[in-house]
């Protein structure tokens, strides 16, 4: 029996966790799902996004399948509840694959993983404001980039042992610059792996010219964000981006994608990043049967393109995605 936070949190979060729930329940697997609220409509009540008592809650399980947050630009002391939840819980992995699917809108033989660094850099929420300036601070650690450096090398080697290191060191020489030096540093443990070194904006460049050049990309918090999103736009948009927060000893998984208030509540929203984030809980749960007979069921339905969400140029409902996810999976 796996015990698994649930938070759809908010938007269209709330349409497309119980969709991945019923996907995972398909499986006939034992799950005690516990269900649990964070982000903007909690902190609308209680004035926190991430309560205490959610916090332990969550602590008591293996895992956790995430939806969205809405994190409102302009409101005071609001501080986003997965950010906070990646930081507390100390998810320092935070790993993006893009892969190339059977539709029009996706790039072919893309097969790539984002390994962004997700606790500090420019998330690490140090901000002030002096007079008329304001300014972020940029916090890298030898600590944090050794980690995450070690956690993309070893994950290079089961995959096709290249690595894309990407940094502005030529700029942040500081900041950029210590977290090229260590990633370099652990290189050395990894002989096997082949090591490239690029600056965001080139690699912004490339991965829209030869993305399938790239394997494993290592970077820091926001690059990481932004590359990641560019990624998930060559393979077929934010509606098919799943991720994997991973820590020690927790991991929480959510699709890329945030609430979409601009399609919350139409029952239209892609349930299938949600799903693949479910499955990459499944091969972190060492179920890899499960997880690749989900994704081989979601390849299906993207082939046969008869049940898709308008994102993808469909005319399909949430659910009737998910249906048809579900009966691929038990053909
Ligand atoms: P977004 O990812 O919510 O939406 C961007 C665009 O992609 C929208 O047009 C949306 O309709 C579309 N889209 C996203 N997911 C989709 C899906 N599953 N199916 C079909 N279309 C989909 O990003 P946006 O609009 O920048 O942010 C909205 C809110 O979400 C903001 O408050 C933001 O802070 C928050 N957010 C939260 C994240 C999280 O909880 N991890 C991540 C990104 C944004
Ligand atoms: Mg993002």
């Amino acid at each position: 029996m796996y015990k698994i936070a649930v938070i759809p949190g908010d938007g269209i979060g709330k349409t497309v966790v119980p969709e991945a729930v019923r996907v995972l329940e398909s499986t006939g697997l034992k799950f005690d799902f516990r269900y649990m609220e964070v982000g903007y409509e909690v902190f609308k009540k209680v004035g926190t996004s991430v309560p205490e008592e959610v916090l332990s809650k969550i602590k008591e399980t293996q895992a956790c399948l995430f939806g969205a947050t809405t994190t409102p630009v302009g409101v005071a002391d609001y501080r986003s509840a997965v950010v906070t939840l990646r930081k507390t819980l100390d998810l320092f992995a935070n790993v993006r694959p893009a892969k190339s699917y059977p539709i029009r809108s996706s790039v072919k033989d893309v097969d790539l993983v984002t390994v962004r660094e997700n606790t500090e850099g420019l998330y690490s929420g140090i901000e002030f404001e002096l007079e008329d300036s304001a300014f972020t601070l940029r916090m890298i650690t030898r600590k944090a980039s050794e980690r995450i450096a070690k956690f993309a090398f070893n994950l290079a080697m089961k995959r096709r042992k290249k690595i894309t290191i990407v940094t502005k060191a030529n700029v942040m020489r500081k900041s950029c610059g210590l977290f090229r030096e260590v990633s370099l540093l652990v290189a050395k443990d990894y002989p096997e792996v082949e090591v490239n070194e690029l600056f965001v904006d080139v690699a912004a460049m490339n991965l829209v010219l030869k993305p399938q050049v790239f394997d494993v990309i290592l970077t820091s918090n926001l690059f990481g964000d932004i590359l990641s999103d560019e990624a998930a736009g060559l393979v077929g948009g934010l509606g098919l981006a799943p991720s994997a927060n991973i820590g020690d000893d927790y991991a929480l998984f959510e699709p890329v994608h945030g609430s979409a208030p601009d399609i919350a509540g139409k029952g239209i929203a892609n349930p299938m990043a949600a799903i693949l984030s479910a499955k990459m809980m499944l091969n972190y749960l060492g179920e890899n049967k499960w997880a690749e007979q989900i994704e081989n069921a979601v390849v299906i339905v993207l082939r046969e393109g008869k049940y898709l969400t308008p994102d993808l140029g469909g005319g399909s409902a949430t659910h009737e995605v998910t249906e048809a996810i579900i009966d691929a999976l038990e053909a």
